[in-house]
């Protein structure tokens, strides 16, 4: 994105980067991607509780909850999720460089977009996290009975049933809340972060 303002200066941290992860751990961002109702935010959210409980800071931001405050003059249309996202990831890159390991839950349909965050942050500091549970199982759920009314016409744009989903080519991991516990989930991305050495 192109810099409205003039006469802005970038000033750098007095704190080398190297010493802040000494000192206070690493930061990064785990970044969940998949269809609404595929168990993002509810595999964030227990991956959370469980990193806090062992010492780490960790802290989930999430598509609905930023939705009421720094989103709030954003919709569902294409150009809308580019700029919802354009937003999350750069507060994201700014947990992640306060060494918290920042747990981001949007559906963040378009590759570009998720690519676009990665390149912009050091690299094994941007972890893509596939929850691939399927449109069927993601609309038999239907937690919010948002699919029976995108299926009957009552919502435009609904992602999966007329917007479109680009599926991650190589995330960092794929989760199938279909076939594994939560319990499973959180194993499987508490051994990504410990190979990934963020813990
Ligand atoms: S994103 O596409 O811009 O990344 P985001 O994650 O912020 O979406 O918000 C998705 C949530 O908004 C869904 O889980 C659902 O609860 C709600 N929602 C409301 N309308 C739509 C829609 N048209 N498409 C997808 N999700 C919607």
């Amino acid at each position: 994105m192109s810099i409205k303002s003039d006469n802005i200066q970038w000033h750098s941290s007095a704190v080398d980067s190297n010493v802040r992860d000494e000192r206070l751990g690493k930061g990064a961002i785990l970044w969940f991607t998949g269809l609404s109702g595929s168990g993002k935010s509810t595999v964030a959210r227990a991956l959370e509780a469980h990193l806090v409980e062992n010492g780490y800071p960790a802290f989930v931001l999430d598509g609905d909850n930023l939705r009421f405050g720094l989103n709030s003059d954003l919709g569902f249309s294409p150009e809308d999720r580019i700029e919802n996202i354009r937003r999350v990831g750069e507060v994201s890159k700014l947990f992640g460089m306060a060494n918290v390991l920042l747990l981001a839950a949007f559906i963040s349909p378009y590759r570009a977009d998720r690519d676009a965050i990665r390149s912009s942050v050091p690299s094994g500091r941007f972890l893509e996290i596939h929850i691939s549970t399927s449109l069927e199982t993601c609309a038999q759920r239907d937690p919010k009975g948002l699919y029976a009314k995108a299926m009957n016409g009552d919502i435009a744009e609904f992602t999966g049933i007329s917007a479109p989903y680009e599926t991650p080519i190589s995330p960092e991991l794929t989760l199938d809340t279909e076939s594994l516990s939560l319990e499973e989930c959180v194993d499987k991305l508490m051994l990504l972060l410990a190979k990934a050495e963020l813990l």
